[in-house]
């Protein structure tokens, strides 16, 4: 592995240190999810995210550990479920997460989502008893950085207005076509790094005749391309691949868009 992209870091508002690509894990299943984070590790990410929600942290776990590496070098993420809006519920999910991971802290642990997937709504209050819970965990030690996803401009006013540890980070949908230009500004004007999940669409944007030409042009591949433009926009994307091959070939960022292609994947807008 000659990218040293895997290792290269973000720094949190709190001055921890984050690999600048993640590796995802939705839909990985469990029977699938050890041999996908051992071939992550093995070729070099150091970051890995999963939620409780993904029903698979126990082979994300077991992937860690069957790579052998120090627990210091890598960096986890895993998520509060979106459906979890109580206090005692969040600190009583977040044990089960570590029980599943097979860990003793994890690195980042997000609130999945503002409110539960099937039941939009506004859940102000019982975002603040959440992040209460989380301030605490993280005030424990055993979540070196704590944040959000999925959240807009309003449901982060929201933490602010009552939090003694601010959210270092957002995870949001991020891609080419698709970048949330408000709540991406918002999120770093205060302070958060903003993650980039779905980069690559869920795989839609590996078909799209408006980057196959851009992506030919640096010799790379769609996905490349589609990578590195969360980074150079300064977002941290989680590319996810359960083949092998693809998570070889998404670590491979060795070349830089140019200012002008920049611009013209920046006016993109998914349709
Ligand atoms: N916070 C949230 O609410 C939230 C929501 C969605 C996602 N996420 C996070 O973000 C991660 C990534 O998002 P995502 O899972 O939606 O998908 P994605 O990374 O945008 O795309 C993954 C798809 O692209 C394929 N792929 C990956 N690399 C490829 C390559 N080099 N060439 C061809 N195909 C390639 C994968 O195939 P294979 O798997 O077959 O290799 C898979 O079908 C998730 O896994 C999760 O960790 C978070």
């Amino acid at each position: 592995m000659t990218s040293s992209i895997l290792t290269d870091t973000y720094t949190l508002a709190n001055g921890v240190t984050i690999p600048k690509v993640g590796f995802g894990t939705w839909q990985i299943p469990q029977s699938q999810a050890e041999e996908a984070v051992y071939n992550a590790l093995t070729l070099g990410y150091r970051h890995i995210d999963t939620a409780l929600a993904y029903q698979n942290e126990q082979g994300v776990g077991a992937g860690i550990k069957d790579a052998g590496i120090p627990r210091e070098q890598i960096f986890v993420t895993t998520k509060l479920p979106a459906e979890t809006k109580t206090y005692a519920g969040a600190k009583q999910d977040f044990e089960t997460s570590l029980k599943n991971l097979g860990l003793d802290y994890v690195d980042l642990y997000l609130i999945h989502a503002p409110w539960p997937w099937a039941k939009r709504g506004n859940y102000d209050q019982e975002n603040k008893d959440v992040w209460r819970a989380m301030e605490e965990i993280y005030q424990s030690g055993r979540a070196k950085a704590i944040g959000i996803s999925n959240f807009g401009v309003p449901e982060m006013k929201n933490i602010f207005a009552g939090a003694t540890v601010k959210p270092m980070v957002n995870q949001i949908q991020y891609h080419v076509g698709y970048t949330e230009n408000v709540i991406t500004k918002f999120a770093k004007d205060n302070g958060l790094l903003v993650e980039a999940y779905s980069p690559l669409a869920t795989g839609r944007l590996l078909q799209d005749p408006d980057l196959t030409a851009i992506a030919e042009s640096y010799n790379v591949s769609i996905a490349q391309l589609a990578i590195k433009f969360c980074l150079q926009n300064g977002t941290l994307p989680l590319p996810k691949a359960t083949h092998r091959d693809h998570a070889e070939i998404n670590a491979q960022l060795d070349f830089t868009i140019s200012d002008k292609d920049m611009a013209k994947l920046n006016s993109l807008e998914e349709e």
